[in-house]
């Protein structure tokens, strides 16, 4: 009998991660629509501008360090890698690094370089360097889709981060998904709630008169629903990044989106 039952458990336990992995996004692939789409024209038509984008000034800074920031190996990155080679790269992030078996992001992958490969120490988030590095980095994949992998891995970092999109916080008790699956479209104070994907960071917002990371981003949704934040860089940050990427999947990249 008991072992009937542990039998019965397992089996629940089995069709339960099954109907996970069937599982459908909220938003179905052809529905998918980027932030930008819920802006006003006036932004919308500042980000589709190369020349009056005020985040392209940090992928120019970018540029400039991509072959001039050097560590104490005098290397700079393009000591390393081509100027084209990143191409398509910051689409699959987050993406588990194979050497430290760590989900990292597009900023931390940056600073492994620098701690791992030029003797540097690592680039604060949000610092002016990092920020430019990774828009620098992300505007290479302009156009290209969203294509992360949850596989092996990355699997557990997704269930967490799906986890963490769908929990409940704060005063207001809402999760992501009650804004971004179930909210989409409507208005909320000034702003039309969109579906909360990633593809245009590091973006420049006009409240924050800066670039900033997705993460930053995170927070401030977090702080509107008055829930504790997290430091940058937190694995919960992390989890959540990756589940963002997925439910984003085949959207392209936008680097750098300009928003409100
Ligand atoms: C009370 C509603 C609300 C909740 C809850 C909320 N957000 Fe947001 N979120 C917003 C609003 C409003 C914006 C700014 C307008 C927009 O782009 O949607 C925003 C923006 C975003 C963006 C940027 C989208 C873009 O294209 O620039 C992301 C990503 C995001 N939220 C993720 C999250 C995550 C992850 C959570 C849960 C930890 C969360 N949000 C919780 C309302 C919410
Ligand atoms: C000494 C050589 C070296 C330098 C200098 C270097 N990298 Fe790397 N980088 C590598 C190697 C090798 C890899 C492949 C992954 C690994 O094994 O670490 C890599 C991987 C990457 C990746 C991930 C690529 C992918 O396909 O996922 C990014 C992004 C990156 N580097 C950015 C930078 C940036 C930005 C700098 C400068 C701050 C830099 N790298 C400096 C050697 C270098």
């Amino acid at each position: 009998m008991r072992r009937a039952r542990a039998r019965l458990a397992l089996a629940a336990a089995a069709l339960a991660a099954g109907v996970v992995l069937a599982q459908e996004r909220a938003i179905p692939p052809g529905e998918l629509k980027s932030g930008s789409v819920f802006l006003g024209s006036d932004l919308r038509a500042l980000q589709n501008d190369d020349f009056a984008n005020p985040g392209m000034l940090w992928v120019e800074r970018g540029e400039r360090l991509w072959s001039e920031l050097a560590g104490k190996k005098t290397l700079a990155c393009a000591s390393c890698h081509k100027d084209t080679s990143m191409r398509g790269v910051a689409a699959s992030y987050p993406k588990i690094d194979k050497a430290s078996g760590k989900l990292v992001n597009l900023e931390d992958r940056i600073n492994l370089c620098r701690t791992g490969r030029m003797d540097a120490e690592p680039l604060r988030y949000e610092s002016e360097e990092l920020l430019a590095l990774t828009a620098y980095v992300a505007r290479q994949s302009l156009g290209l889709p969203i294509a992360t992998r949850i596989d092996g891995a990355a699997r557990a970092h997704f269930e967490a981060g799906r986890a963490a999109y769908h929990l409940r916080r704060g005063q207001m008790n809402l999760s992501c998904a009650h804004c971004h699956d179930a909210q989409w479209g409507k208005r909320l104070l000034s702003e039309t709630i969109s579906q909360g994907h990633p593809n245009a960071y590091p973006a420049y917002r006009m409240e924050w008169q800066t670039i900033g990371s997705l993460q930053r981003r995170i927070r401030a949704c977090l702080s509107g629903i008055r829930a504790e934040m997290l430091p940058y860089g937190s694995p919960e940050y992390l989890d959540l990044e990756l589940y963002l990427a997925w439910r984003a999947q085949g959207l392209p990249i936008e680097t750098p989106g300009v928003r409100r």
